[in-house]
């Protein structure tokens, strides 16, 4: 469906601002250091998760990317094209790095430019599903460092936001990461990512057989790791991993993480260096994976 006919549809079908007001929380996440804003919310911002909610229990046209298991929809791309095409306007100097555009060639190159690193519908599988699990991510760095980053469950209307240096809040709420260092007593995320070939798989299931040896308390997949990752920020799980996550699945969970308390590394240890990170749930996680 054309992008136009599509849009002007849903506009018909969704008078009102009611998502907006929720919203109302992203225009808290403003005035960085360096001048940078979060666009204030308004009902044209909301658009996108409207678009999202409203596509979800609809038929989809659904593609595939890099395998079976990677889907994309038009609804991504309209999304990801409504977000970029606002935010240029705004802000016509900055930069972006975000997952169809990706997907279609685009070069993913982080600069020290101001740069928005967007996934329209994390989840697309749950998505496709009507799972209601999807969100939209999206994160902002200058000088290569990330500054702020949100996340909004579009089924939960609920906004998380995380701003270097201010905290991290999920609808007003401040998030903490648990402080549980003990795997035995962690329940712990992940995500199975697209890959199906067997050398994959097999490292997958192994490290679900360790955690459990390791007598986790559970263990959870729920389809999509931005969301995953904010329930990490709000210490309603312990530890999260997976291996293969894009930056775009990363950018803005990792600022509403570090500002909840928890800490974010790959295999070989944190991200940044800097300041001490602060001791959270996971420490113990990579030592039991294989990678
Ligand atoms: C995917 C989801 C999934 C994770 C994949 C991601 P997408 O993002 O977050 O849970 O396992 O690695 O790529 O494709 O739904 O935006």
């Amino acid at each position: 469906m054309k992008k136009a006919k599509l849009l002007s549809r849903l506009r018909g079908r969704w008078p009102g601002t009611g998502w907006a007001v929720s919203l109302e929380e992203a225009a808290t996440v403003r005035s960085m250091k360096r001048g940078h804003r979060m666009p204030r919310a308004t009902p044209a911002y909301s658009l996108k998760f409207r678009i999202i909610r409203k596509a979800l229990t609809e038929e989809k046209r659904v593609s595939t990317k890099t395998s079976a298991a990677d889907l994309v929809t038009e609804t991504d791309h309209l999304v990801e094209d409504l977000i970029i095409s606002e935010l240029r306007t705004r802000f016509p100097s900055h930069r972006f790095i975000a997952e169809e555009s990706a997907a279609s060639g685009a070069k993913c190159v982080l600069t020290a430019s101001p740069t928005w690193i967007i996934d329209p519908i994390d989840g697309t599988c749950n998505f496709v599903h009507r799972f209601p699990t999807v969100a939209v991510s999206i994160g902002f760095a200058v000088n290569q460092e990330l500054e702020f980053g949100v996340i909004y469950h579009c089924t939960e209307e609920r906004l998380y936001t995380g701003r270097c240096g201010r905290g991290a809040f999920c609808n007003g709420q401040r998030l903490r990461a648990s402080k549980e260092t003990d795997l035995s007593k962690a329940l712990v995320l992940t995500e199975i990512g697209p890959k199906r070939d067997p050398a994959t798989l097999k490292l997958f299931l192994s490290n679900m057989e360790r955690l459990l040896h390791a007598k986790a308390h559970g263990v959870r997949v729920i389809g999509s790791s931005t969301l995953a990752l904010c329930h990490l920020a709000a210490g309603a799980a312990d530890a999260y991993y997976q291996f293969g996550l894009h930056c775009w699945d990363l950018a803005a969970a990792t600022v509403i993480i570090r500002e909840a308390g928890g800490i974010v590394m790959d295999t070989s240890g944190p991200i940044r260096t800097g300041e001490p990170e602060r001791t959270s749930g996971g420490w113990n996680v990579p030592e039991t994976l294989q990678h």
